[in-house]
């Protein structure tokens, strides 16, 4: 296949998956792949997983923009926090090491950013100019902030205090899960949180992705907030749709410098 589509991939606990994207369609142009995210999930094990991937896709060139996406603040190509990842990766030159171990360009962005960027090109925040609000309910939360279509990357509103302490341990859906939590009961907790982010931040929208949102219909209608909220609609594809995105603007802003 010579088609030139950009790869999304998307590094999870679980699972690392990626797949071509179609730009147009917003949607996967080939099958994805997941490969099971190492035991020891250190950056160097996770970039031969990565590898593996880009491999397995035989219409990557050698100008494809290749998006990542990690679970933790990247600022400018550096990992620098890992609530829910081996600690080893705060401070990986994360896009370096890929770059130098797939000899070619690649974009390393955070997790939700991507997510969000997804949902803002094609799925339910698309069309909204206002300040939206994209919240990943996972393992941890993941926020991403968008005014007028724009990014302000690496938010982590998932981690704002809340009786002073940080929300995430108590409001991730990983606490509903562990803790055996119903709807109702869990609902009461993403109620405080989403109000907390309502009075801080005043947006026009909160969209709410991550595994669990495809419940929705469970948890949503019970909020009593002010802000309209709805599910994702990309659901686990949003990642990697957005990091394909990404990568996508970053080669046209700044051109290719290997490859
Ligand atoms: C991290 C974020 C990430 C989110 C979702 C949080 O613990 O701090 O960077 O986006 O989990 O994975």
């Amino acid at each position: 296949m010579s088609t030139a589509h950009p790869l999304g991939i998307d590094v999870g606990g679980s699972g690392i998956k990626g797949a071509p994207v179609d730009l147009e369609a917003g949607d996967f142009a080939q099958k994805r792949l997941r490969i099971a995210t190492p035991e020891v999930s250190t950056p160097e094990a996770v970039c031969d997983v990565i590898a593996q991937v880009v491999d397995h896709f035989d219409e990557v060139r050698s100008d494809s923009p290749i998006g990542v996406t990690i679970p933790g603040v990247v600022q400018h190509g550096v990992v620098k926090t890992a609530a829910n990842i081996d600690k080893s990766w705060i401070g990986c030159e994360i896009e370096k090491l890929l770059e130098d171990r797939l000899q070619h360009d690649v974009v390393v962005v955070n997790d939700a950013d991507a997510a969000g960027v997804g949902e803002l090109n094609y799925g339910a925040a698309k069309g909204h100019d206002g300040l939206v609000i994209v919240t990943t309910l996972g393992t941890g939360i993941g926020t991403a902030i968008f005014n007028e279509g724009v990014l302000v990357p690496n938010s982590e509103l998932g981690h704002i205090e809340i009786d002073g302490r940080d929300a995430e341990p108590s409001t991730a859906s990983s606490a509903k899960t562990r803790e055996d939590l119903t709807y109702p009961q869990w609902a009461e907790r993403l109620q405080r949180y989403y109000r907390a982010l309502e009075d801080l931040m005043w947006p026009d929208l909160f969209v709410v992705g991550g595994g669990v949102s495809k419940d929705a219909d469970e948890f949503l209608p019970l909020l009593d907030i002010r802000t309209p909220i709805v599910p994702a609609q990309l659901r686990n594809k949003a990642g990697i749709i957005g990091a394909a995105v990404l990568a996508t603007a970053s080669q046209q802003r700044h051109g290719k410098h290997t490859g």
